[in-house]
């Protein structure tokens, strides 16, 4: 079965041809990180205006990619939710009418659910159950995949989300967008033991985040440098904030895989990209002999691919949708339910 997937949640415009749920014919990615760079993040307007502007193109060019046409394109997957609201519009208005036009079935695909069917494509053994950890710009879970389709949340961020709490620190640091990345580039090799951040203390839930506390501190640090003349130890800060958030994400999965006895452990998100993550979750897979499944860095950031292999899951689940269907800015993974 060929899905043609179209990803429009935030600020990459995405489309591609995947086969079956695991075989990627195409996947294109328009990135518009040129045009956010002198805000230092995404402006939502000017992200809503360039996907309008780019989406038939790089449509058309994931289906010559593919060596393909509509006529052998059996489904068209979207991501429906969430995301930036105006963002989500114009990926589903344009699946809608495509779907509309060529009568093929249309299926809404949760967003996050997406970023964990990467590793589909990156893994073509992976199946559920499993542990998933995933970590983006705009979320932090952990999640019982108990099956393609039926999730369960086992935690989550009280406040920001692990990539907001980097983007935010690479900023102060003067580091470009986006942040996260370029706090990888550049401080990947500083020294993580120099600076200290507080744990956070997270009240009612041994498996919930909260980065609000770390990312208050590390903006009190650079202050303090900044008001005393000092030079900012960028490289040092960096490498100490990257261990400190990653500390903290490994904790919390170890409780996870201690609680469901979990064999197999999956990141996904953007920050799944992040060198330090990558490094000490697969030390903490090899301490408890457990399998670790990440996606290949192509596929950690948004892109269409990974829509294209969850969407196959949902529409043999018979999560279809109607010509109704519109973006939902936020909601959760275990209840992605659709119009
Ligand atoms: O999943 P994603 O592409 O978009 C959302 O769904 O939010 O994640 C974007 C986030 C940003 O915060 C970005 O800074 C972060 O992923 N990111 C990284 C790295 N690459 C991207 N964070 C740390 N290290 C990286 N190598
Ligand atoms: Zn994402």
């Amino acid at each position: 079965m060929n899905i043609l997937a179209i990803e429009s949640s935030c600020d990459d415009t995405g489309a591609a041809v995947v086969k079956d749920g695991r075989e990627v014919l195409s996947n294109i990615v328009a990135s518009q990180v040129p045009e956010h760079i002198i805000y230092g993040g995404v402006v939502p307007e000017i992200a809503s205006r360039r996907h309008c502007e780019s989406i038939y193109a790089v449509v058309k060019e994931a289906l010559k990619a593919a060596k393909t046409d509509l006529s052998e394109i059996d489904a068209v997957a979207v991501t429906a939710a969430p995301g930036l609201i105006g963002a989500l519009l114009v990926g589903v208005n344009f699946a809608k009418g495509l779907s509309y036009a060529q009568n093929k079935p249309l299926i809404p695909v949760h967003h996050l659910r997406s970023h964990v069917a990467s590793n589909y494509i990156s893994h073509t053994d992976l199946k559920p159950p499993f542990i998933a950890l995933i970590v983006s710009g705009g979320h932090t879970h952990l999640v019982n995949v108990k099956n393609y389709t039926d999730y369960e949340v086992i935690g989550r961020t009280r406040d920001d989300a692990a990539g907001e709490a980097m983007d935010k620190a690479a900023r102060m640091l003067g580091l470009p967008y986006p942040g996260g990345l370029n706090m990888d580039k550049t401080c990947a090799f500083g020294d993580k033991n120099k600076y200290k951040f507080p744990k956070p203390r997270v009240d009612g839930s041994e498996f919930d985040f909260s980065f609000s506390g770390m990312k208050t501190s590390v903006i009190n640090l650079i202050h303090n440098m900044q008001q005393k003349n000092e030079e900012i130890d960028i490289e040092n800060i960096g490498a100490s904030y990257m261990h400190c958030v990653t500390k903290v994400l490994c904790e919390k999965t170890q409780a996870a895989i201690n609680k469901y006895k979990s064999d197999k452990l999956v990141i996904a998100g953007g920050v799944s990209a992040n060198s330090v993550l990558r490094s000490e979750i697969k030390s903490l897979c090899e301490k408890n002999k457990i399998s670790l499944y990440m996606p290949e860095l192509k596929y950690c950031g948004d892109n269409a691919a990974m829509v294209g292999a969850q969407g196959y899951y949902e529409f043999i689940s018979g999560n279809k949708s109607g010509l109704k269907l519109n973006g939902i800015a936020s909601l959760d993974i275990d209840s992605a339910v659709f119009g």
